[in-house]
C-alpha cells in the first residue's frame, strides 16, 4: 500500500509487458484526494478545498490495430474486452464503466479513437471516499488522449470525466474530484469556485501533518443517498426561489435569507440547505485562516464542518464520528472531520507534526475498541495532479 508513484508505474509496465508481450506506449498516473473542507458544496455551485494525495491509479497503455479496449485491472485480477463501436454501461465488470464512459464521451466529442490495450494498477482504496473513481476517469482520459494525439484543455477534460460519471456510471457527482486529480500541486491544497471554475493553489503550511483514517466502512448506499441529497438541495432552491427570485443554486442564498424563508421548506430540506450554506462560508473563512497561518481557526472550522455534516446533512456514520472524536481528544490535534461523500469512508485529521505518531497510535488502539474494525491509517503528503509519460 505504501508504493510510490514511480514504483506503481514500474509495476504497471512490468504487468503490461507480461500480458501483452511488449512495452507500453504510455504510463499515466492520477492521484486520489482528500477534501480539507467544503463538503457537498460542489454541486451547489459552491467552494471546496481538496488536495491530491500520495495514492494513485496508474494506467499503462498502447494502441491496438482493432476497435477494442482490452483492459486488465491488475488489483482485481479482472480483464474486460469492450468494443469502441458499442460502449454501454455494464453490470458485470462495472469498474470498466469508468474507462468506457470516458472513451464514449471522447468519441462523442469527435475523436476517432483507436483500440487500446491497458493495465490498471494502483493503491487508492476503493469505496473509501478518496476518489479512486475520479482518478480512474482522469487516468483513462489522459491515456486515451495520449494514444490518439488529442490535445484537450484541462477544464474540458475535467468536465468530460465528471460527465462520464454522471451519465455513464449514474452518480450525479460534482466536479471537485476530477478537478483535483488533474490540477493538484505538490504541498498545496486547491481552492475551487465550482461556479466560475476559477481556482487558486494554497500552500499547505510546514509543521503540521494530515492523517487519513479509513474507517473500513464501504460506502455501499453512497450513490443513491448522494443523489437524494442533490434532489433535496434542488428542492430547497425551487421553494426559496418563490421568495428570492434571483437565485439559481444554494450558492446564491445567504444564511440570513435561509432563516427568513425557512417556513417555506420541509424541515429536512431546511437542514440540508443550512449545511450547504454554512459550509460555503466555512470554506471562505478557512482559506483566509490557512493563508494567514491561523491553523487553530482552520482546525475549528473543520470540526464545525463535521458537526454540520453529521447533524444537518446526515451523511456521517458512527464509525466516522468515532474516528473524529478519538482524533479531537488527542493533544496536538487542530481539527478533524469526515472527508468526501460520507456514509463510511475516511476521516481526516490535521495535527501538529510532533503529535502525529501519538495520534496514529491512539487510533490503532481505540478505533477497534469503539467500532470492532481495523482502521487504515495514512500519513499523507500533497502531490501533483495527473502525470503522463510517453515512450513512443
Ligand atoms: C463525492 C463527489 C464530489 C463531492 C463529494 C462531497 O466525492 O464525487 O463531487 O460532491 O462527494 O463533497
Amino acid at each position: 500500500m505504501e508504493d510510490s508513484r514511480e514504483v506503481l508505474a514500474h509495476t504497471s509496465a512490468a504487468v503490461f509487458r507480461a500480458r501483452y508481450n511488449s512495452a507500453p506506449d504510455c504510463i499515466v498516473s492520477s492521484p486520489g484526494r482528500v477534501n480539507l473542507i467544503g463538503e457537498h458544496t460542489d454541486y451547489n455551485d459552491g467552494f471546496v478545498l481538496p488536495a491530491a494525495i500520495n495514492r494513485y491509479t496508474v494506467i499503462a497503455a498502447s494502441p491496438r490495430d482493432d476497435q477494442n479496449l482490452v483492459i486488465h485491472a491488475e488489483d482485481l485480477k479482472s480483464t474486460m474486452m469492450l468494443s469502441l463501436r458499442d460502449l454501454n454501461p455494464r453490470k458485470n465488470g462495472a469498474w470498466s464503466n469508468y474507462v468506457a464512459g470516458v472513451a464514449m464521451l471522447l468519441q462523442q466529442r469527435g475523436a476517432a479513437l483507436r483500440g487500446a490495450s491497458m493495465v490498471i494498477h494502483g493503491n487508492i482504496p476503493r469505496g473509501s471516499g478518496l476518489s479512486s473513481s475520479a482518478a480512474l476517469e482522469v487516468a483513462s482520459a489522459y491515456a486515451l488522449m495520449t494514444l490518439n494525439n488529442l490535445d484537450i484543455p484541462d477544464l474540458e477534460v475535467i468536465r468530460l470525466c465528471q460527465r462520464a460519471e454522471n451519465e455513464f456510471v449514474g452518480v450525479k457527482c460534482g466536479i471537485m474530484d476530477q478537478f483535483i486529480s488533474c490540477l493538484g500541486r505538490k504541498d498545496h491544497a486547491l481552492q475551487i469556485d465550482c461556479r466560475s471554475l476559477e481556482y487558486v493553489h494554497v500552500p499547505f503550511p510546514a509543521g503540521v501533518r494530515l492523517l487519513v483514517c479509513d474507517t473500513g466502512v464501504k460506502r455501499a448506499l453512497a450513490s443513491s443517498e448522494y443523489n437524494r441529497r442533490r434532489g433535496e438541495c434542488s428542492e430547497g432552491v425551487l421553494k426559496l426561489a418563490a421568495s428570492l427570485p434571483g437565485i439559481r443554486m444554494l450558492r446564491d442564498v445567504t444564511p440570513a435569507d435561509l432563516e427568513r424563508y425557512a417556513s417555506a421548506l420541509d424541515p429536512v430540506v431546511h437542514k440540508r440547505c443550512r449545511h450547504v450554506i454554512t459550509e460555503n462560508a466555512r470554506v471562505v473563512l478557512s482559506v483566509a485562516a490557512l493563508k494567514a497561518g491561523r491553523l487553530d481557526d482552520f482546525g475549528k472550522l473543520m470540526i464545525d464542518s463535521h458537526m454540520s455534516l453529521r447533524d444537518d446533512y446526515e451523511v456521517s456514520c458512527a464509525e466516522l464520528d468515532a474516528a473524529v472524536e478519538i482524533c479531537t481528544g488527542c493533544e496536538g490535534v487542530l481539527g478533524a472531520r469526515m472527508t468526501g461523500a460520507g456514509f463510511g469512508g475516511c476521516a481526516i485529521c490535521l495535527v501538529k507534526e510532533d503529535s502525529a505518531e501519538a495520534v496514529m497510535a491512539r487510533l490503532h488502539k481505540e478505533y477497534p475498541e469503539r467500532s470492532g474494525r481495523t482502521p487504515g491509517i495514512l500519513l499523507c503528503t500533497f502531490e501533483d495532479g495527473v502525470s503522463v509519460h510517453r515512450f513512443h
